[in-house]
């Protein structure tokens, strides 16, 4: 069989990524531009910002991933863009390009719900990820449990009520003086915490006892996951205005920030695994590059008898090899969605041609 060249581009939010990959799986170029030190004055993404970084850059990352080829639009079978969801003029950038490869070299476009990329990003690694299964993705976007049945047909079965997990990590990394991005700030102070206090994964109960910080949706039946995070966040800025006695290290608190964030995805987890009953889940987002989290994730799929996927760390935050990767899938199946723009919407209902 003849080999597949699919090129995938990435313009979501704050990552510019181009990447051509061979039969959906071989990366055979995969150059990103982080704008995370463009953001870091202003601790967040300023989206007008994050869509001009994406103009200057996109060129220069497309030239780069197809330089291998003498001729590289005759060579492309697809072209695989976000369409959604995400910062509309970033996502504007990306799928703009997208349109122009594909009229110049014929090669159909696949619109990519950046989301189920996510959720496919470990088959570049070679693991088999097969539907029916669970998708547990955090992100600084995003912070949901997916029931996945095949190609677009992606339920939803926990959201967030109020921040996404990795916005709250950074928000909670900001109150503790902590540089964005925070995530993986609160990550090392917690771990250095744990080290000094000896602290194991399975002799944390009676610190979960100790911990200032409330626990979340704590009487809600365990029937329906649902994630909330702003409440610990909220929580962590009144112990910082008033904290005396005891007077808490920003490791420690960051330690038990990430506890309780830890907690609440435990806990949504178990449900939703019990609830659906399968046995495979896939952890995906920048947020599941965090190791304690990632650990704790893993304790309740073994409970559960349920088998972990996890990207390694370079395919779990944005990039454009998971979104060619993903655009595969559908190339294979023949199955085109109709998607004339970027979306607004976040609806996994891509509709086939
Ligand atoms: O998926 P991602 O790369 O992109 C966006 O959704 O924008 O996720 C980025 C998020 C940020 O909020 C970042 O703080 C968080 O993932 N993150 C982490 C860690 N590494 C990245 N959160 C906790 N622990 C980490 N080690």
């Amino acid at each position: 069989m003849a080999d597949v060249f699919g090129l995938g581009i990435e313009s979501s939010c704050d990552e510019t990524a181009v990447a051509l990959v061979k039969n959906g799986r071989e990366i055979l170029a995969a150059p990103i531009f982080s704008q995370i030190e463009i953001h870091k004055p202003f601790g967040g993404v300023i989206p007008e910002n994050a869509s001009r970084a994406h103009l200057d850059k996109i060129p220069w990352l497309l030239k780069e991933a197809l330089a291998q080829f003498e001729h590289p639009l005759a060579k492309l079978s697809y072209v695989a863009a976000t369409v959604k969801p995400g910062l509309t003029g970033s996502l504007l950038v990306g799928y703009n390009t997208a349109l122009a490869v594909s009229l110049l070299s014929q090669a159909p476009i696949i619109p990519v719900h950046h989301l189920e990329a996510h959720l496919y990003a470990a088959i570049l690694e070679g693991k088999k990820i097969e539907p029916p299964f669970l998708g547990l993705l955090l992100s600084g976007g995003n912070s949901a449990i997916f029931r996945v049945d095949g190609l677009s047909k992606v339920t939803v079965l926990a959201d967030t009520m109020d921040d996404a997990c990795g916005e709250a990590f950074d928000k909670a990394a900001s109150l503790l003086q902590f540089p964005y991005p925070g995530g993986p700030e609160i990550e090392k102070a917690a771990l250095r915490f744990m080290a000094e206090n000896n602290i194991t994964l399975t002799a944390e109960e009676s610190w979960s006892q100790k911990n200032p910080l409330p626990v979340i949706l704590k009487d809600q039946p365990r029937v329906e996951p649902r994630f909330s995070f702003s409440g610990i966040k909220t929580a962590l800025l009144y112990l910082l205005e008033k904290q005396s006695n005891p007077y808490y290290s920003r490791d420690a608190l960051a330690y038990f920030f990430l506890q309780r964030a830890t907690e609440s995805v435990r806990r949504n987890l178990g449900i939703a695994l019990e609830s659906s009953g399968l046995k495979q889940v896939v952890f995906a987002g920048g947020v599941a590059a965090n190791s304690y989290l990632r650990a704790h994730v893993e304790k309740v799929c073994r409970r559960h008898q349920a088998e972990l996927i996890v990207p390694h760390r370079s395919l779990c935050t944005d990039n454009a090899a998971m979104v060619a990767a993903v655009g595969y899938l559908y190339y294979q199946a023949g199955y085109i969605p109709q998607v004339y723009a970027v979306a607004s919407d976040n609806a996994f209902n891509f509709q086939p041609s």
